[in-house]
């Protein structure tokens, strides 16, 4: 492991039960030695590694089945491949956004929608990555602070390889959906009196005392797993990139890990250039907006953080450098939307029939801005990360659509375009002709 601050290099086992580099405090990352250099031993063979992965989709072997493991000959972290605890995560689908495209007037707009994972987001690609690890490792217990989806998502894990998992997430403020998954596949659930930055922070005291593995994203083995997604998308464009991608912005390890994955396969020759990684964050959390504003990502200014998007309700992100790094080398941009621009594009999303959770519909509202100030043209290739299915957080949904879920200072200038998007369920008497005028009532 390389620290991201100073550059001290340490083995893998060495690291401190918080992932924090004990020279500067900062984190690490994983670091494969001779992958940046043009020739030598250990630098795959990028034309052989793309036939095997392709290969590997035929495969009956079940690692092979996973869309993280298929990709092994990049992740090299286990000692043995069998060691890896997998629900068969990743190959998540490529949808086009057709109405989205046509309104904004971009031909080639894309959604991978990381939502289409076992546990319902994104991070069960890392988690299989690092919770495997931790079974390598020998641990009992494993635990994480969470604004919902990793807790889901290592609960499940930890369950498929019989560890024990603990969950710290704020209370009354993630969504049902999450909390009822940590439960019901057997998490130790723990709500605490504060946000989620306190949680993480009250966490990190417990497992430098008790033998207990953190699965917070500062665990740099968790953004090798979340790196495959990067993998997936170049195989998916025949190993040509898009021009742009877009992601939401919390705790800003997704951001980081997609930037690693395209850094490595340009390093390792699999693609010519990477895509600019512009990452959006709800406008009551964006801490790395303003870091990159004010100070060019020099430092970053912890913020109280507020948004109904809760996943990304986060006011102290900890990988905020290394996300810094992969929107600053690509040229992409960090920027904010507000509660009702998250809510009319996460609506958009429903309606091309895809769906997705608040957090996720961040990137469709971040490249409506981005669109509008002519910063990505309608013949560049765009993908939107959905991080979360949409079933995640249905209160979200049914107060949107029946109109609570706004306020009239938050809507303001925009009524009609969100009436518009509305769709509101009916109480309708049970007869035919009900039926038909509450149908040619909405279809006009
Ligand atoms: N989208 C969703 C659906 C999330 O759950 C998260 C983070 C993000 C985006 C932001 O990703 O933190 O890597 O920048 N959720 C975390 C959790 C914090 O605990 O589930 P990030």
């Amino acid at each position: 492991m390389r620290c991201f601050g100073c550059g001290a290099r340490i083995s893998g086992a060495e690291a401190q039960p918080d992932f924090r580099c004990a020279v500067c405090g900062d984190l690490f990352e994983v670091e494969y030695p001779g992958w940046s250099e043009r020739r030598g031993p250990d630098r795959p063979n990028p034309g052989a590694l793309k036939w095997l992965w392709r290969e590997r989709r035929c495969s009956s072997e079940e690692l092979d089945h996973s869309g993280v493991w298929r990709f092994r000959e990049l992740l090299p972290i286990l000692d043995s491949f069998g060691n890896a605890v997998s629900l068969r995560e990743g190959n998540t689908p490529l949808y086009r956004l057709i109405r989205s495209s046509k309104a904004l007037g971009i031909d080639q707009l894309y959604a991978k929608h990381q939502g289409m994972n076992p546990t319902g987001s994104f991070k069960d690609t890392g988690m299989t990555a690092a919770l495997s690890v931790a079974k390598e490792r020998g641990f009992e217990w494993v635990a994480c602070a969470s604004t919902g989806n990793t807790s889901a998502a290592m609960a499940a894990y930890a369950a498929r390889a019989g560890l024990r998992s603990l969950v710290l997430i704020p209370d009354g403020k993630i969504a049902w959906g999450k909390l009822s998954q940590a439960m019901d596949y057997g998490a130790v659930t723990c709500q605490i009196k504060a946000d989620f930055d306190g949680c993480l922070q009250l966490l990190i005291e417990i497992v430098k005392e008790a033998p207990i593995y953190l699965l917070n994203s500062i665990n740099p083995y968790r953004l090798e797993g979340q790196k495959t997604p990067a993998f997936e998308i170049a195989e998916a464009f025949d190993w040509n990139v898009p021009d742009h991608l877009i992601v939401p912005g919390g705790n800003l390890g997704n951001s980081s890990a997609l930037g690693k994955g395209f850094r490595e396969m340009m390093e390792l020759g699999l693609v010519a250039r990477m895509p600019k990684i512009s990452v959006i964050q709800a406008a009551g959390a964006n801490p790395l907006v303003r870091s990159l504003a004010e100070t060019k990502g020099a430092s970053i200014e912890p913020v109280e953080a507020h948004t109904r998007a809760t996943a990304i309700r986060i006011g102290n992100p900890a990988s905020w450098r290394k996300a810094a790094r992969a929107i600053q080398e690509t040229g992409g941009w960090c920027l904010d939307v507000t509660e009702a621009e998250i809510a009319m594009a996460k609506a958009e999303i429903g309606a091309e029939g895809l769906g997705c959770e608040p957090a996720s519909a961040v990137t469709l509202a971040g490249l409506k801005k981005l669109r509008s100030q002519g910063k990505i043209g309608s013949r560049e290739t765009v993908v939107l990360v959905l991080t979360g299915h949409m079933l995640k957080d249905a209160d979200y949904t049914i107060d949107f659509h029946r109109g609570t879920l706004l306020n009239d200072e938050e809507k303001v200038g925009l009524e009609a375009k969100i009436d518009g998007l509305r769709r509101d369920a009916v109480k309708v008497e049970a007869t035919r002709a009900a039926v038909m005028t509450a149908m040619k009532e909405r279809a006009e």
